[in-house]
């Protein structure tokens, strides 16, 4: 039997308290993390419709960390054959009680044999690059590499803390609390350059960008939240200003 890695960010989500406060708190009903999830949606329902179009045949999919079946519950139905692969039995658990139809694995990504090779038209991969450790993301992205479906399979790729962008002034002054008191807090930032840059290393070519949320977090705690909503909302739909956006997705394709 394989035995998942139980250091580093690979262990961040084993604990039932992990995964509690990843449902209740970081994607609860007026969270931050789950407007931009809302905005994030319709998008990613017309990158599957297009790649329906461009490979002409029924949809395999896998939802890599599929956490606690978040992505996998909205893409899945849209798909012939939805799949979810994450190192954590605990979010695995949440996953499958809202994903029934899906296939879902509880495995390390980066132990032999976990991935067919040459196989998948669609890999989604959400908040897993930007905090987990930078030898594993080039390592996880190889694997994917290896078993995206050539040449037209697609990668959707997100990271969701931009450092070119209006919430870099709030992290700088979180780390330099963290420093001081630590909470045990992910305060990690990517460009959308670095990110283009890893993709291309580790053999992948970026075709298309999207941005949400450009406006900081913090005005969604004010009486300023409506506003701040329907102006985020405007941007991401229209596609503008999306370099600066906090959160980012990439759609690529194996080069
Ligand atoms: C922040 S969660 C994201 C979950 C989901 N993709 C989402 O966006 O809601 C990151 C996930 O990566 C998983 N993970 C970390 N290292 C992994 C590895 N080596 N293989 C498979 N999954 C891993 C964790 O268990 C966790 O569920």
């Amino acid at each position: 039997m394989e035995m998942p890695l139980t250091t580093g960010y690979a262990s961040r989500f084993q604990a039932p308290e992990a995964v509690a406060a990843y449902e209740m708190q970081e994607y609860g009903p007026d969270s931050y993390a789950s407007r931009m999830w809302e905005l994030q949606q319709p998008r990613l329902a017309a990158l599957l419709q297009q790649q329906q179009t461009t490979v002409g045949r029924p949809l395999t999919l896998l939802d890599f960390a599929c956490g606690t079946g978040r992505v996998l519950a909205a893409v899945g139905p849209l798909v012939a054959r939805a799949e979810g692969l994450d190192i954590s039995p605990e979010m695995v658990a949440v996953a499958k009680s809202k994903c029934p139809r899906a296939h879902l694995r509880v495995a390390d990504i980066l132990q032999t044999e976990t991935l067919p090779a040459n196989t998948y038209d669609v890999i989604t991969a959400f908040r897993f690059l930007l905090n987990v450790e930078p030898s594993v993301r080039r390592a996880v992205l190889a694997r994917l590499r290896e078993s995206i479906r050539q040449p037209d399979g697609v990668l959707l790729v997100n990271v969701h803390g931009n450092s070119h962008s209006l919430r870099h002034p709030a992290l700088v002054w979180r780390r330099w609390r963290e420093r001081a008191q630590p909470t045990g807090a992910m305060l990690n930032e990517m460009s959308a350059g670095e990110t283009r840059a890893l993709l291309r290393d580790t053999g992948f070519e970026v075709r298309q960008e999207f941005g949400f949320g450009l406006l900081p977090p913090t005005l969604y705690r004010t009486p300023l939240r409506g506003l701040t909503r329907a102006l985020d909302k405007t941007l991401a739909e229209r596609g503008l200003l999306r370099e600066w956006s906090i959160d980012l997705l990439f759609v690529c394709r194996p080069a």
